[in-house]
């Protein structure tokens, strides 16, 4: 068995995951929304601490397993410094005690596990990776050979949501509240699609969050209609540039992960493509949309199995890293 921990941002995640069938065993996470939306974003600090009294609490259910442990995967990169510290703490720690090597997960690639959760990888898949942090088209072809065709410029798929709910006076995170007050809304406000005149595929996301802002102020619209005609830009945007990657690389297989995943109209926008274009289409379990640990043990598993395994001692964060491009 492996045990993982998840903490790159404010979930407080552990799993422990068999080796062999890939069978999760043991899966709690301790989400901290609640905390940070009275300051309506995720504060570091504030973060951190909460990581420090809950991985502990999590970690004391899951002592029966420890026998039985032969690695310790812990997300290492990337995210914000001062949570991933907290995991990988823990992690040198289990190391040190019960003598096993640990296994550095990078978080993004635990999204795209998220999808083998319990089950085969599939692969050559391209994977559309929309979160809080990142926004990116990848290529995967096994844990060791993903490139990246396409990320964002500036703010991510996820984030742009967060920025518009709290300029509308909703809730964090912004994702949910905003799909929620669209369903009440119509698609009334002109926005700008971002980057229609580029010839790249990217993604930009600040031009429309300032747009989003001057219709505000305007005090013309209604908040529904705000949020209805937000969303369905940035849905727009997001399979605008997903086609360009879908029509120049083929793919059979096609993912849509990351917390933003749950969006239920990027589904049907994507159902949509996935008839026009001839692709099967793959999302993880509800449950495994936003951060976990059990995709970072179901990487993990991967990892262990190419013998994957790092020192303590030269375990780091690395809040920044980057794909190689495709
Ligand atoms: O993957 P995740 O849990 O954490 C990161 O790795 O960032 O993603 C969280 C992000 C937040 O920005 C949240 O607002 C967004 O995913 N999100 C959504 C929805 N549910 C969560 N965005 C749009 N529509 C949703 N239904
Ligand atoms: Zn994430």
């Amino acid at each position: 068995m492996i045990l993982a921990i998840e903490s790159s941002c404010d979930d407080s995640s552990i799993a422990v995951m068999e080796i062999k069938r890939k069978k999760l065993l043991f899966h709690k996470k301790i989400s901290q929304e609640l905390e940070h939306a009275k300051y309506g974003g995720v504060v570091p600090e504030l973060a951190s601490r909460l990581h420090a009294e809950a991985l502990p609490k999590i970690l004391q259910e899951t002592k029966e397993f420890f026998p039985k442990l032969k690695a310790v995967a812990v997300t290492n990169a990337p995210g914000l410094s001062v949570t991933l510290q907290e995991g990988v703490m823990m992690a040198k720690a289990l190391s040190i005690a019960l003598n096993i090597p640990v296994i550095a997960v990078n978080h993004l690639i635990g999204h795209i596990y998220s999808l083998f959760i319990e089950k085969e990888e599939i692969k050559p898949m391209m994977v559309l990776l929309i979160s809080g942090g990142h926004t990116k088209i990848v290529n995967f072809n096994g844990i060791e050979n993903i490139c990246e065709i396409a990320s964002t410029l500036d703010d991510s798929f996820g984030e742009s949501f967060d920025k518009c709910a709290k300029m509308l006076g909703l809730n964090y995170p912004g994702g949910p509240e905003i799909e929620n007050l669209a369903l009440k809304g119509n698609n009334t406000v002109a926005l700008p699609l971002p980057l229609k005149n580029s010839p790249d595929i990217k993604f930009s996301y600040s031009g429309l969050k300032n747009a989003i802002r001057l219709a505000i102020e305007e005090q013309k619209y209604k908040k529904e209609d705000i949020a209805a005609s937000f969303q369905q830009k940035a849905i727009e945007h997001l399979v605008f540039m997903s086609k360009r990657a879908i029509k120049k690389y083929r793919p059979r297989n096609f993912a849509i992960v990351g917390g933003a995943s749950a969006n239920k109209k990027v589904r049907e926008e994507f159902e949509k493509l996935s008839k026009q274009f001839n692709f099967k289409l793959f999302y993880p379990e509800m449950k495994y949309t936003s951060d976990n640990a059990a995709m970072i043990a179901r990487a993990g598993v991967e990892l262990y199995k190419k013998g994957k395994f790092t020192d303590y001692k030269h375990l780091d964060v690395m809040p920044r890293v980057e794909f190689g491009k495709c």
